[in-house]
């Protein structure tokens, strides 16, 4: 009940949203305002999850071919806040649905000259038939389960283009334990939140649909995110291979 109330209060202030939504003007607004506001919170992101990163990432030249090629596809690539964890050698292919994203990450592609960038593909993760079968020795997605339309068919979509002993390394915001202050607050802020965050919602526990899409080898942990947004604090990263 007390949820329901709060949930209420919040549309109430968010109201012009709403009214915007119901005359679908506000899907167009929020996918050109999106990439702005990625921008700023990869930063702040990436400052408290370093370490996190460092670690994810710092075993990618092992899923290298002989040459040292590693072929790397990040989806929902964003701004291309990752890049700057890649090895030299990467031959990296990015996809993301919003291609209101491109001058930022061609920004980002700019900047990090130790990779070659093959392509920028506007596709969903559901269907990302551009993609060879077993192609690709390792997918990247940081905060994409979160907002895709259907993790598990996200899911079976990467261990469709990994190549067999190829990894896929992860890094999501996701629900907090039942009966904790967060999980309350973000079950207030999940409606408001989804429609101001592209469809991003806060009750996500992906590492179900992990443990569904079967990969051979599944490693994953419970970490925290920046304290700034309590709601997207809850965070799990690790690593599955085909
Ligand atoms: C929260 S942002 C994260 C961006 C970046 N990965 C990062 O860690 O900063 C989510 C990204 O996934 C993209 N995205 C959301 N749903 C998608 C889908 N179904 N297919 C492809 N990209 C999607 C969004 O456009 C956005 O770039």
């Amino acid at each position: 009940m007390l949820v329901f109330i709060f949930q209420q209060c919040l549309k109430t202030l968010a109201l012009p949203i709403y009214v915007l939504a119901l005359f679908g003007l506000w899907d167009p607004i929020c996918k050109r305002l999106f990439p702005f506001i990625m921008k700023n919170f990869s930063r702040v992101y990436n400052k408290t999850m370093h370490r996190e990163k460092e670690t994810l990432f710092k075993n990618m030249k092992d899923f290298a071919d002989t040459s040292g090629k590693l072929r790397l596809l990040e989806i929902g690539v964003g701004t291309g806040t990752n890049f700057q964890f890649y090895p030299p050698n990467s031959h990296v292919t990015c996809i993301d649905y919003n291609p209101n994203f491109k001058n930022i990450l061609l920004g980002s592609m700019a900047q990090n000259t130790h990779l070659q960038f093959e392509d920028f593909v506007v596709a969903s993760a559901e269907n990302m038939s551009s993609v060879s079968d077993n192609s690709v020795d390792v997918v990247v997605a940081t905060l994409l389960l979160c907002s895709v339309d259907s993790p598990q068919a996200a899911l079976k979509e990467i261990l469709r283009v990994l190549r067999p002993g190829g990894a896929y390394l992860f890094m999501e915001h996701v629900a907090a334990g039942k009966s904790t202050w967060i999980s309350f607050w973000q079950q207030v802020c999940n409606p408001t939140w989804r429609c101001v965050a592209d469809g991003c919602t806060l009750l996500r526990e992906p590492w179900k649909d992990l443990e569904k899409t079967g990969f051979s080898k599944l490693n994953w942990q419970h970490t925290t995110g920046p304290l700034i947004l309590g709601v997207v604090r809850p965070n799990i990263y690790g690593y599955a291979v085909k």
